[in-house]
């Protein structure tokens, strides 16, 4: 009941990528991990754009100004959206919070899984759109970038639990 915990402790924002590929089966099951994730009405809005082609992925680090972690990881899956309208009874845009519990999901299964991962939003999204053929109107929200590290998780550097925390009031 209490597993997950470490895979949250251990996750951390990775600068660098070993030369390693990630097996089919986990790659798998990180994607299914986002499959199962929870959104607004079960909309599902999204869909994951695996590349693992090193030309694609080195075309992709170029439109993300060519941060060199991009082009050593060995997958890069752009989490993007099917639907941009769609709003929750709260009147909130369904799509970002759908695709973060996806990406979320997907990074927490990585990080059980032994990989490392590094969450993209810094990228020319018209050039990464093209390369990828998504369709106009629909958003690519992040890239998930993932691969091994022996990059070390650094010092957690988040408020305190009595800072974002209340019971029963704000
Ligand atoms: C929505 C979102 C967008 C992010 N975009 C970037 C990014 O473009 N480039 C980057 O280096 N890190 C990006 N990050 C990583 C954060 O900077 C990182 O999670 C944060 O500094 C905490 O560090 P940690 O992940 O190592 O715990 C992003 C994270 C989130 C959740």
């Amino acid at each position: 009941m209490k597993d997950i915990l470490p895979s949250i402790q251990n996750r951390f924002s990775a600068k660098s990528f070993l030369d390693k590929e990630i097996a089919g089966d986990i790659l798998d099951r990180i994607l299914e991990a986002g499959r199962l994730a929870p959104s607004a009405k079960n909309r599902q809005p999204w869909r994951f754009v695996v590349v693992r082609d090193l030309q694609q992925r080195q075309k992709i680090a170029h439109a993300a100004y060519n941060e060199p972690w991009l082009i050593q990881a060995p997958v890069h899956v752009a989490i993007c959206s099917t639907n941009i309208d769609y709003k929750t009874p709260n009147g909130q845009l369904a799509y970002p919070i759908d695709l973060s519990f996806a990406a979320s999901f997907m990074v927490l299964q990585a990080v059980h899984e032994g990989l490392a991962c590094s969450i993209n939003t810094t990228f020319d999204e018209t050039e990464v759109r093209e390369l990828l053929t998504v369709p106009y109107g629909m958003r690519i929200v992040l890239l998930l970038i993932l691969g091994y590290s022996d990059d070390k998780p650094k010092e957690r550097d988040r408020l305190p639990k009595g800072r974002i925390v209340s019971y029963e009031h704000w």
